[in-house]
This record gives C-alpha cells, structure tokens and sequence, in this order.
C-alpha cells in the first residue's frame, strides 16, 4: 500500500496491507489555476500525422476538408477544446526551413525528411495552412524553431512573418501576398528541441550560448507581442544538471519556460506490441508511466532552488507511451491505442494537474496516426482512441482551480515490483461544481475508494466512466466505439465521505455538486 500525498506533498510509505485507498480533498486549500495549455497537443511531419491524418490537401478533396484540414478531425479536436498545438516538430523541427514551405504550391521545394524515414517531404502543409488551421480550432500554436541547421536570422524572420504588423517589411508583404494580412500573433516558441540530442547533440553550455542569441534577436525585432520564450531542458533522468543550468545562468528577461520530454516505453531497444502485450508488459508501461511524478517533482525542484515565485514554466511538450510501428497503419510511429493508453493518460494528467503551480502546458504526442495518438484515420475513415475519450472527460479540468490532494493507495504489485495502483486530481470549476478524476490501474482487482471532503459539502455525485474487458481493447476502424465513455452510478455520498467503487482498469472522473 502506498501512501501519496499530491500538492502538499508526494510521497511513498509502506502501510498494512489490507488497508483501503483513503484520499483526502481540501477544497479549503484550493488556490492554484489547472492551466488550460496543460491539455495540449503535438503534431509532427511524422509518418501520416500531417499529410493524410490532419491535412489531406486538394489532391484528396473526396475526403470533406477546410482549407485542405479534414473536417472530422477539426470537429474532434473542437470537442476536445484543443488548448494549444506544437509544430513541426519533434527531431523535424530541427532541419526544418520555413520560407520552404510557404507561397503558391507549385513554387514551394520538395524537401527529404531527414528526422523520419527519407521520405519525401512536399512543403504544402506550412506556415500559412497551420497557423491558420489553429484559428480554426481556437487553438494556440506554439512553433519549434530549428536551432540544429537554422540560423539565427531565419528565426528572427519566422517571428516577423507570423507577428509583425502590415506594411513593416518585406516579410509582411510576403504574408500579405500570401493572402494573409493581419498577423497571427504566436505567443508560444520553442527555442530548439532536444538539442542534447537529434536538435545538435550539443553540450547545454554550447546550447545556452547559443539560446541566449536565438532568444534576444526573436524578441527584440519588429515584434509587437511579447513572446513566451521555451528553453529546451532535459529529456531523461540523467540530465537534471540542464535545468540546472538553465535556471542558473539564464536571465530572468530571456526565458518564460522550461521544456521535457518523457516517454512511458518499456525498452528503447523493444518497445513491445502496441495492442499485443503481457500483464508484465502492461505493469512496466504503466511503472515507466508513474515516473513522470518522480521526472516532473525532481523539475521542480531544481527550478525552485533559483525561481522560488514560479515565474518560469515547465512543460512537458512531448509524453505518451510508444509501442514499435503497427505495420496495419502504413505509416512510420504508428501505434494502436488501448485501454494501457487510456490509463497512461489518466494517470499523466492527474499529475500534471496536481503539479500546476509549475507545469503550465503540456504536449501528448502525437494527434493523428503517431505514438498515443487521440484520432487515428484510415481513407475516408476516422477513430477516436481510448486516450481521446480521456482527454474529453478530463476538460472539465481546464482552468479549474486545483484541489490539493492527499491519497493513500493499494499497492499494484508485478513480479516483487509495486506501483501505486489509484491516481487521483481534482478540481472547483467556476459554478464551484468539483470535479474529481480517478484512475484504477490495477488490471486484476477492482479498487474501494474512500473520499473525505474537507472545505466542501457534497450534495449530490453523478459520473463517467472508461474500462473494458481487458486492458488490450481499443477502437479499430471495424468497432470504433468498443472503448466509449459510459455512465458511473457507483459513488455515494455519505456526510463529507464519498465512497468510489472503481473497476479493475478504469478511468473514472465524478462531478460533484453542493
Ligand atoms: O515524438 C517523436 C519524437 O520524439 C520527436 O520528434 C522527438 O522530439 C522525440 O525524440
């Protein structure tokens, strides 16, 4: 049993074993703002993310689109209220030349791939068709400048095009003759990504130099809007000494957040079947899962050590689970999406929310057809995978104020290994509704819960659930709604106690009213 206190503070004990999960919600305590930018998403030229999963351009008109955009994936990520969206990459970003991709279609150059597969990259999804795709979604870009075989200049320039007022140069003729007239006004740029690896395998004091020009020239050039400017940060355990850095020697004026990345992966070196897995295998994903706690508090950490008031932001812009390529989806990084995905989701979320004094935005990787993607397409066809259903049911979070948590948890247990086997977060909405998301992993034994409610008198508990049979269930193209959001009657409110019978492999989130 493990005993985990979110917010105030996390931690781990060994308790009997025969006791039951006990959470505690302060709604007294609440004060902190879930951002909304922490249910984001991350879309690639990888595989069929862009071209076929999101853009199918004039060439496929039969499939309905705006703007070359299909309109059932706009639709989806409506319903999702898509916070925010990074682009192009990922390891593409990093030789990714933008005045490539922009100007009639006929004129644009023909490009090799280099981050995924040598394939050849046609540009006619660029600049224009995704900024204005994101006006489309209410969604906020956040563009990854190229710092591997970009220059300095080139980013400059990107920010004027997207940014600068009419008339101002002869980029913003460029954009007018573009047929776009008014800037778009990007907020969120990422300067590099995984520049400790396919971003220039750079030493992070080669990286901060370098930052430090991207940083100044982009804000300090014909740029009416203030930018909030991502430093790349570390990538996996060993690398804490790059937030270090960062937060050591970085000026305040030069940065706004801080960017992470981690996959729940079993071995980089066998990752596993995406829908054919072992109970072990599902038990190692979700351990590899739960370490986002241990990734995102030791982050934090380190950037309280120099940043006490939380100014700079984490962000996780890339997370997920990433299985080996499903050949049946004809495109590189393709994966099926189960109910370990949905759990993987539930779970990361819960983190996120329960860490949103410092992470502010976060990035699943990847929308469409790549890695634990929310939408998964096939010609004309169009599934929403377990993790979609998730990520609905949790937008209730969205600029929510948190509810600090405690919680003691059931152990999960695999071959002497244990993990916490309940997740949990929750949040007041602006109507004072509360909104509480759990997560059972444990893909054997149904899981009791107890809720005390501290600070808030709890009337009346209504809720949805996502499970299945076994934890390999997903969507396919012939039963896209075997893994659906269903009604949850098995709360029950007793004076300031709330009592959750979860089911074995459940994501279940309560709205709570007085
Ligand atoms: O999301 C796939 C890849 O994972 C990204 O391109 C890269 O940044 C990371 O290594």
């Amino acid at each position: 049993m493990r005993k985990i206190f979110l917010s105030l503070c996390f931690a781990h004990c060994a308790m009997t074993a025969f006791s039951q999960n006990q959470i505690t919600l302060n709604a007294d305590l609440a004060k902190t703002q879930i951002s909304k930018h922490i249910y984001g998403h991350f879309a690639e030229h990888l595989g069929r993310c862009i071209y076929d999963g999101i853009y199918v351009g004039d060439k496929n008109a039969k499939i309905p689109n705006t703007n070359g955009v299909r309109n059932d994936v706009i639709k989806a990520l409506k319903d999702l209220q898509i916070p925010n969206l990074r682009w192009p990459g990922g390891c593409f970003a990093d030789t990714y030349h933008w005045k490539e991709a922009i100007g009639p279609k006929d004129k644009r150059k023909p490009i090799e791939n280099l981050a995924w597969g040598n394939v050849k990259e046609d540009n006619s999804f660029g600049t224009n068709e995704f900024l204005d795709m994101c006006e489309l979604l209410g969604a906020e870009p956040y563009l990854a400048t190229n710092m591997n075989t970009g220059t300095v200049q080139e980013a400059v320039e990107w920010v004027q095009y997207a940014n600068s007022k009419n008339g101002t140069s002869y980029l913003t003729d460029m954009r007018a003759a573009n047929g776009r007239d008014k800037p778009w006004n990007v907020k969120y740029w990422g300067i590099g990504n995984e520049s400790w690896d396919c971003g220039g395998d750079m030493k992070v004091e080669h990286y901060l130099n370098l930052y430090r020009q991207y940083a100044t020239a982009m804000t300090s050039y014909a740029n009416t809007e203030k930018l909030f400017r991502i430093a790349v940060g570390p990538g996996s355990p060993n690398h804490y000494h790059w937030t270090e850095e960062i937060m050591k020697t970085l000026p305040a004026k030069r940065f706004e957040g801080i960017s992470i990345h981690h996959y729940s992966v079993i071995d980089w070196s066998k990752k596993g079947s995406s829908d054919q897995f072992s109970d072990k295998e599902y038990f190692i994903t979700l351990e590899k899962a739960w370490f986002m706690e241990e990734f995102v508090r030791k982050n934090k950490e380190m950037m309280d050590k120099y940043d006490p008031e939380k100014r700079v932001a984490l962000i996780v812009d890339e997370w997920g689970g990433w299985y080996e390529t499903d050949p049946v989806g004809n495109g590189a990084l393709y994966q099926q999406n189960t109910v370990r995905d949905a759990m993987i989701a539930g779970l990361t979320l819960n983190i996120f929310n329960n860490h949103a004094d410092r992470v502010r935005m976060a990035n699943l990787a990847q929308t469409v057809n790549v890695l634990q993607a929310v939408i998964l397409t096939k010609a004309e066809k169009m599934v929403l995978t377990p993790t979609y259903h998730v990520m609905e049911m949790y937008k209730v979070h969205q600029d929510a104020t948190l509810v600090p948590v405690q919680a003691v948890s059931n152990d999960f247990m695999m071959d002497g290994k244990r993990i916490s086997a309940i997740s949990v977060s929750a949040s007041l909405d602006k109507s004072k509704k509360m909104h509480v998301s759990l997560v059972n992993l444990d893909n054997v034994n149904n899981q009791k819960v107890e809720i005390s409610l501290k600070g808030y008198k709890a009337g009346k508990v209504t809720g949805r659930v996502l499970t299945s049979a076994k934890v390999q269930d997903g969507n396919t193209f012939d039963n896209p709604t075997k893994v659906t959001p269903g009604t949850f009657s098995d709360a029950t409110i007793s004076g300031n106690t709330l009592v959750v019978n979860m089911p074995k492999n459940a994501v279940v989130v309560l709205e709570i009213s007085e």
